[in-house]
């Protein structure tokens, strides 16, 4: 049986105007890349806000490894192992790199461990490295997104929520940007992303999770979710190929692993 890192159990949630939210139920298996596919405005930001405490659910919770997240702030839900990097850049522009990545580690409160922590991560993200002395804001928007992937790391989470990656780039940068996100995984994170662009997110992750209306449509493999007919032609851009050598195998029922 695979290990949860987290589950969203019932989850209802809003901002005053109504709920967006009704009764998410899904899991974030442990040590695997997970994607969050849906239209604009199904509340894929609402429900990564309702996970970090931005956004206090109405009704269900949400469990971290089997802590209870929900209740606790933002700043206890980041202790707690959960960072979240919002789908607006949010670097300090005019500090450098290096400047931003030790303002990741804030809170651990020891320079030298802000400072070993800091070498870890340039160490995964060499190129990070050598950007240390730049102004964040002189950097390219890929390039940014890199140095934010890197700051989350700085506290060593449980879980990273990665709110569309590749929002506003070049398409020659995203293989950049996805291939780090995989090498954040290799590194034993666990990551929960929204994937606009939902066929690549869908291909690189283990599980996919499609929301609609503030309603879990369907959960399943990454797979699963890119070979759902119906999934395929509301939101891929026609249903997912497959393989043509092979005869397409019997898929089991994407089923909800509630
Ligand atoms: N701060 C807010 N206050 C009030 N309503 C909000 C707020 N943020 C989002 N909403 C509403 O909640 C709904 C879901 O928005 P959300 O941003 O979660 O969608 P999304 O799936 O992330 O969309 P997108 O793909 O455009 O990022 C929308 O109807 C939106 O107008
Ligand atoms: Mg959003």
């Amino acid at each position: 049986m695979t290990e949860n890192a987290l589950v969203v159990d019932g989850v209802t949630a809003g901002y005053g105007g109504g709920d967006v939210l009704h009764d998410v139920c899904f899991t974030v298996p442990e040590g695997a890349i997970t994607c969050i596919v849906g239209p604009n405005g199904a509340g894929k930001s609402t429900l990564l806000a309702a996970i970090s405490g931005l956004l206090r659910p109405r009704a269900g919770q949400v469990l971290l490894r089997g802590e209870r997240l929900t209740g606790k702030s933002p700043r206890q839900i980041l202790r707690a192992g959960v960072v979240h990097v919002p789908q607006n850049h949010s670097l300090f522009p005019d500090m450098t790199v290096a400047e931003n990545l030790d303002l990741g580690g804030y809170t651990l409160g020891s320079r030298s461990l802000v400072a070993r922590r800091r070498a870890g991560v340039q160490e995964l993200f060499p190129e990070v490295a050598t950007w240390a002395k730049k102004k964040a804001g002189s950097l390219s928007g890929g390039q940014q997104r890199l140095v934010e992937f890197a700051r989350c790391l700085m506290l060593d989470p449980t879980l990273i929520i990665l709110d569309e990656p590749s929002m506003g780039l070049a398409p020659k940068i995203l293989r950049t940007v996805f291939d780090a996100v995989r090498t954040m995984n290799s590194s034993g994170k666990t990551v929960l992303l929204v994937e606009q662009n939902a066929r690549a997110g869908l291909a690189m992750s283990g599980y996919g999770v499609v929301l609609e209306n503030g309603r879990v449509r369907l959960t399943g493999t990454g797979t699963q979710v890119l070979e759902h007919p119906e999934i395929g032609a509301l939101y891929l851009g026609g249903s997912a190929k497959i393989a043509p050598v092979q005869a397409a195998p019997e898929a089991p029922g994407p089923g909800q692993r509630t």
